[in-house]
């Protein structure tokens, strides 16, 4: 059931792989709620991905842009306000990329060339975004940008590795633009930690299917999926939290806030 929460909101997507991924899902009811936007992704998954298909169902122009690039976060602000015919109401950014991660190299060996390449590609793209943006002054009042994070940045996941790092310096950008994009201009700026999902992303952490089913045991609402995240992402696009800023907001069924639960004490009591 579509609500009109996005309608006459121009935004940007950045993330959509392919129809698994949360960009996907959030373009898809982005575009079930009336906005318009355009979709992005690295050169090289523009390529190989399907989000041309995605581009196609949702109307939308597909705008190529390494997000570890300025000069092409500079064209795709351009270029989407020009598509789109004004400024920009919403961001999301889903994009996050581990070196180390996918040359499963344990935490006590990595290589820092690759550990600088996760930050870039994972948190400091939305720092690159936030000055573009503003640099072009490409928001209009009460934006909200959403970044998607994950629990490992308050707490240790040993096979996320160095993304654990990236994540909690994306949650201090988004605090430190909130505070700034927020005073000059009420433009809103939040991450959403979301439960493990079975995307490109995800499924790339070893030992993913343990945390998923680890994840769901303990939540009391079980795990958050992409279209979950996708509606939740939706509302704080929409001008129903305008005053929500700066905050790292759990979307995870309840995991966050669990210590044990029967599901799990069921799945590892000995058997007697
Ligand atoms: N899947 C999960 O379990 C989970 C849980 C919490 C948070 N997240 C986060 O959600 C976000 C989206 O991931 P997903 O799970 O949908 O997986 P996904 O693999 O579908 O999306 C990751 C995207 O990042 C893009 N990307 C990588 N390097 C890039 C670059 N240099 N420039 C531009 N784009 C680049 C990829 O092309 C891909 O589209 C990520 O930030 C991820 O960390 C995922």
């Amino acid at each position: 059931m579509a609500y009109n929460l996005l309608k006459g909101k121009r935004g940007i997507i950045t993330g959509a792989l392919d129809e698994k991924s949360i960009a996907w899902r959030v373009a898809l009811k982005a575009k079930e709620e009336g906005a318009v936007f355009t979709l992005t992704n690295a050169p090289v998954a523009l390529r190989m991905g399907q989000v041309k298909e995605l581009a196609k169902i949702c109307e939308a122009e597909l705008i190529p842009a390494d997000a570890t690039s300025v000069e092409d976060l500079t064209t795709l602000f351009q270029k989407s306000m020009e598509v789109l015919g004004g400024k920009i109401d919403f961001l999301l950014h889903s994009i996050g990329m581990s070196p180390n991660v996918r040359k499963g190299r344990s935490y006590g060996d990595l290589k820092y060339d690759d550990f600088l390449k996760s930050i870039d590609i994972s948190a400091i793209s939305l720092h690159k975004m936030l000055h573009v943006a503003e640099k072009l002054d490409a928001f209009n009042e009460y934006a909200s940008v959403v970044a998607l994070s994950y629990i490992a940045a308050q707490r240790t996941f040993p096979s996320y590795s160095d993304m654990a790092q990236a994540k909690a310096v994306l949650e201090s950008i988004a605090r430190s633009y909130g505070e700034r994009l927020g005073r000059m201009k009420k433009v809103r700026v939040n991450t959403v930690s979301q439960s493990p999902t079975k995307t490109t992303a995800g499924t790339g952490i070893e030992g993913f299917d343990a945390f998923f089913e680890y994840a769901n045991a303990m939540s009391p609402l079980g795990n958050a999926t992409a279209d979950d995240c996708a509606d939740y992402v939706v509302t704080l696009f929409s001008d129903l939290t305008r005053k929500v800023t700066m905050q790292n907001l759990y979307h995870d069924g309840g995991f966050s806030s669990m210590g044990m639960s029967d599901a799990l004490i069921e799945m590892i009591k000995p058997k007697s």
